[in-house]
């Protein structure tokens, strides 16, 4: 039986989101360019959404990170399975995620690229869910604030299926459909 899909936000929503990001985005970064890191693969619609709406020069890198195995369960580790192909010394980084959960990815990341000498390091997540924060995340721009429940759609994926939709929907339970 296919899966029933709720949708909690619309593509139009999405997109009326992703405009005014880029928008101020653009207004923060004025004057400078921008390196926006993209993380795989949940952030890539987002990202390239976003990157479209952005005026100011912008270089793209992609990253991969892991905390989730194929569950909806964070296990608070983060590992970088796929590192970025350009050197973020001195350049102003803008992670791109998807969704901010446990903060773990995202705490993560911040420190890396410190460490790594980034001139700047702001976030921007398209979607967070503050209930279930673990580790305290400073995210400079966010697309939604969302309820706790298990998301997919628009690059969010359950067992990798569902990427593509153009909404953010929650899966129905099979009991629930009429
Ligand atoms: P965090 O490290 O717990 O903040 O988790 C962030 C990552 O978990 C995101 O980049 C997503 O890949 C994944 N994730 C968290 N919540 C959801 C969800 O509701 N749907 C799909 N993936 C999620
Ligand atoms: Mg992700």
């Amino acid at each position: 039986m296919e899966d029933k899909i709720r949708v909690m936000l619309s593509e139009e929503e999405l997109e009326q989101r992703i405009r005014e990001l880029g928008a101020q985005i653009s207004a923060d970064y004025e004057g400078e360019s921008v390196m926006m890191v993209c993380i795989l693969k949940g952030a890539a619609m987002f990202a390239c959404e976003l990157a479209k709406r952005i005026t100011v020069p912008v270089i793209m890198d992609f990253m991969a990170t892991s905390s989730y195995g194929s569950g909806t369960v964070s296990s608070g580790e983060v590992k970088i399975k796929k590192d970025l192909d350009l050197s973020p010394e001195g350049k102003n980084i803008l992670i791109v995620e998807d969704i901010i959960d446990s903060g773990n990815t995202l705490n993560f990341l911040s420190h890396l690229f410190e460490e790594r000498n980034a001139k700047s390091v702001k976030m921007v997540t398209m979607l967070d869910k503050p209930d279930r924060r673990e580790v305290d995340v400073a995210v400079d721009y966010t697309g939604f604030t969302i309820p706790d429940e298990f998301v997919v759609g628009y690059g969010l994926d359950y067992d990798q299926r569902y990427r593509n939709l153009p909404y953010i929907g929650v899966i129905e339970p099979a009991d629930k459909q009429s």
